[in-house]
Order: C-alpha cells, then sequence, then structure tokens
C-alpha cells in the first residue's frame, strides 16, 4: 500500500517531500511552521499578509504606529483615497521577514512566500511589484500568487535578476483561471513552476461562488490535469482543500498530482501563529459551527468558525492604519457598510454591521477564525486533556503523519508529559 513518502515533487533541481504547507495570512503561518516543513524536506509559506504589521509584532519596527499618526487627521473622513502606503517601508517590512526567516532555514526543504493580490492597498500593481521584488531581494525561495491572480503578475517583476531561478507558483480553483493565466502571462516567456488546485474546502477565501458545495476537487484537478496533459505542458499540479489524511493525500499522488497543499491540520500545531485560545476554539468547533459567508470586503466567499468575535462587530474602519483592502480608488466595501450603519442610528455608541467585516483590524487582531471546512475532525488528531482542553501537536507531529501514515489513519501525539 502506497504512502505520501513514496513520492517525490520535482520543483526544478529540488526534490522534495510533497507535502506544502499553505500560507495561512495574517501570520498564521509563521515563520516557525514554514521553517519545519523546510526542514522536514517539504516546502512551507510565510504570508506577506499585513506585512508591515507583522514586522512591527515580529522585529519592533514601528511601522502602523508611524502611518496611523501620517493619516490621523483623514481618520474621520469617508474617503480614503489619500491614505497610501509608503513603498519603502513595505520593502523594509517584506525584507526583515523574509531574511529573518530565510537565515533561519534548514534541511533541503523551501520556504515561499502567500501573496494575496487582493490586497490592493490603495495602488495594486505599484505595492504587488515591490512586495514581490522585495521577497525575491531578500532570497525566498518562491512566491505563490493566490486570492484575485493578477493576470499580469509576472510581468511585474519580468526584469527582476531572480525572475528565472525562483520558483513561481499560482493557485487556481478552475482550469479556466488556468488557461486565462497562462494566456497572459505567455508574453514573458516562462511558465508557473507549479500550480495550485484549490477546491471548495479550503480555508480563508473561496475561488467559488456561493454555490462552493457543488464543486469537487478530485474533478478539477482530473480537469486541469488533462488539459495540461493536452497542451502538452509539463506543470506540477499541487491539489489543496480538504485534504485531512495521508490517504487522502497518497490518493490524490497515485492520480497524476505532483504535491498536496494542506493547511487545517497545521492551524492548530504548536508552531502555528493563531493564540493558544483560539487553537481551541478550533478543536472545539462542531461541523454545524463552520459557515462560509460573504463579510469579507474581497468579495470572495470566506470560511469561518461563525462565533468568531469579528462578525457583526462594527468597528470604525481603521485604513489609516491600516488599509490593505483598499481598492484602486481608497473604497473598501466596509466603509460603505459601516457608514451605512452610522448614518441609520445617529444616536448609537457602537453599531453593528452583519454584511462585511473590517477584515484587516480583525485578522491582526486574530477575531476572524478563517478555517477550513473539515476543520471540525481536527478534535480526533490529538488528546483531550484533564481540564477538557485539547493537547497542541507539534507540525513534525502532522507533517510525518501525513508523509507515513496509510488507510485514512491518523496518529495522535505522544500524550503530554509521556
Ligand atoms: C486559517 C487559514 C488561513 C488561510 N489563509 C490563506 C491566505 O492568507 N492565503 C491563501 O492563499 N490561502 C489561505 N488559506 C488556504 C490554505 O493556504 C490552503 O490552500 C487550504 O486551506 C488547504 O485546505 P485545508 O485547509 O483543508 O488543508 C488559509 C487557510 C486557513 C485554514
Amino acid at each position: 500500500m502506497k504512502r505520501v513518502d513514496d513520492f517525490r515533487l520535482r520543483l526544478g533541481k529540488h526534490e522534495l517531500v510533497p507535502i506544502m504547507i499553505g500560507g495561512m495570512g495574517v501570520d498564521i503561518s509563521t515563520a516557525d511552521l514554514a521553517l519545519e516543513a523546510a526542514r522536514l524536506g517539504g516546502v512551507g509559506h510565510i504570508s506577506d499578509a499585513m506585512i508591515n504589521t507583522v514586522s512591527d509584532r515580529r522585529y519592533a519596527t514601528k511601522h502602523v504606529k508611524e502611518k496611523l499618526a501620517l493619516y490621523k487627521s483623514n481618520v474621520l473622513n469617508e474617503d480614503k483615497s489619500p491614505v497610501k502606503f509608503d513603498l519603502g517601508r513595505l520593502v523594509e517590512a517584506t525584507r526583515l521577514h523574509v531574511e529573518a526567516t530565510m537565515a533561519r532555514k534548514q534541511g533541503d526543504g523551501l520556504v515561499f512566500i502567500n501573496c494575496m493580490e487582493k490586497l490592493t492597498m490603495n495602488a495594486p500593481r505599484e505595492t504587488l511589484k515591490v512586495r514581490m521584488s522585495a521577497a525575491l531581494d531578500a532570497g525566498i525561495d518562491g512566491i505563490t500568487l493566490a486570492a484575485g491572480l493578477h493576470l499580469g503578475s509576472f510581468g511585474l517583476i519580468e526584469d527582476h535578476p531572480r525572475f528565472r531561478d525562483a520558483k513561481l507558483g499560482i493557485i487556481v480553483s478552475s482550469v479556466r483561471a488556468l488557461q486565462l493565466f497562462l494566456k497572459k502571462s505567455a508574453r514573458t516567456g516562462r511558465l508557473p513552476d507549479y500550480v495550485v488546485v484549490e477546491g471548495p474546502l479550503a480555508g480563508g477565501h473561496l475561488g467559488f461562488g456561493m454555490d462552493w458545495a457543488e464543486y469537487d476537487l478530485a474533478t478539477i484537478v482530473a480537469e486541469v490535469l488533462h488539459y495540461l496533459k493536452t497542451e502538452q505542458l509539463d506543470i506540477p499540479v499541487i491539489p489543496a482543500g480538504g485534504i485531512f489524511t495521508g490517504s487522502d493525500a497518497t490518493g490524490f499522488l497515485e492520480n497524476g498530482a505532483a504535491a498536496v497543499q494542506v493547511a487545517t491540520r497545521f492551524t492548530v500545531a504548536a508552531e502555528c501563529g493563531l493564540p493558544d485560545k483560539v487553537k481551541q476554539e478550533y478543536f472545539k468547533a462542531s461541523e454545524e459551527d463552520i459557515e462560509v459567508n460573504q463579510i469579507s470586503p474581497t468579495g470572495y466567499p470566506m470560511r469561518m468558525i461563525k462565533g468568531s468575535p469579528g462578525i457583526g462587530d462594527g468597528i470604525r474602519p481603521n485604513c489609516e492604519a491600516y488599509g490593505y483592502l483598499l481598492d484602486a480608488n481608497g473604497k473598501c466595501a466596509y466603509i460603505s457598510s459601516y457608514n451605512r450603519e452610522v448614518a441609520a442610528h445617529p444616536h448609537a455608541r457602537k453599531v453593528s454591521v452583519m454584511d462585511k467585516t473590517c477584515l484587516c483590524t480583525h485578522m491582526r487582531n486574530f477575531d476572524i477564525w478563517t478555517c477550513g471546512q473539515l476543520t471540525w475532525r481536527l478534535k480526533d488528531t490529538t488528546h483531550r486533556l484533564a481540564d477538557g482542553s485539547y493537547q497542541v501537536p507539534s507540525a513534525e507531529h502532522i507533517f510525518k503523519d501525513y508523509q507515513f501514515s496509510t488507510e485514512q489513519r491518523v496518529a495522535l501525539p505522544e500524550p503530554a508529559g509521556a
């Protein structure tokens, strides 16, 4: 009987354990988590979501405070178009995070950075170009372009000296999205080094509408493999979303996938950036506690635990400090929803906003608990402790469980204190 370890992912000269831990912003997929994947011979991701905030938290910079100070006079203004990101600071924050991560890398694996293109930052092209270039300058092994795939993104870095040597991958949820991307980037003479095919059970934002339940990862992966074969394109395909056991992963590898991308199992790892209390919420969640809703201002459906404190919260938009979702015209859907509620309740001290959320503030504070559909199964992957809480496993334990397990089994960690 085959297991994941019987397969290898080939990316250029690298031969890797075919397990990729997906990017999870904001600093949920920490450097520590990504580095464990690399040490064990696979691929880990850090994320550049809200990189200035991550830099402040991890490397004692003051980007957020200083940005807020600069734009303080705009806080009560409904028009956020004057709020811009300083590209130099963006470079510095990215450089700090990537350099500090890569300096600690051990083992034969790789560390990539997840770049969500929906973080349009009131200047989509300029900021994306700077984010990608700075990560390449700082020595990242590769970039995975996600959420909102900007079809011209390869073109933004085609003059970079590392454009051909760094690994560049994309995340798509349909063969059509892949076709469009390949068509648009053909001009650069460079194919993606890998394609992550993300199905409807993934965490974070979904590349599907609210009819997500009608789609199936295995079917989409088969379509993508068929298309690439027909076009004689040799690009590794990496399925993601709902791959919960080593056997699930092996099934995809046997059917032509080059690796799998997984995330949910690692949200409760010791090295994951979620606070311990939130990890316990993930363990406790039942299937009914998980929903896909439309409160993300990005316009993409997003999966989360219904009890997330950020749902319905009516905080004043915090774009002067953050502003990562401001579109090219300085607009964010949360601002409109917030202003509508304030106008409807002029005397309320605090309003509730149900249809959208201030995603920047709440992701920063770990108050939107985005998760994969199979989060409810996490409780079966560890021990319940005497106080009713769940034992947090190490990333190494989870990684090796994927790598070596068979017959749909999930190995439990060594009991704490054993
Ligand atoms: C907590 C959480 C946060 C995520 N954040 C991101 C993100 O910032 N960018 C992204 O491209 N994908 C994100 N994802 C998707 C994962 O990278 C991954 O592709 C997917 O969740 C894999 O499915 P699984 O969680 O069922 O294993 C996130 C997933 C989770 C669970």
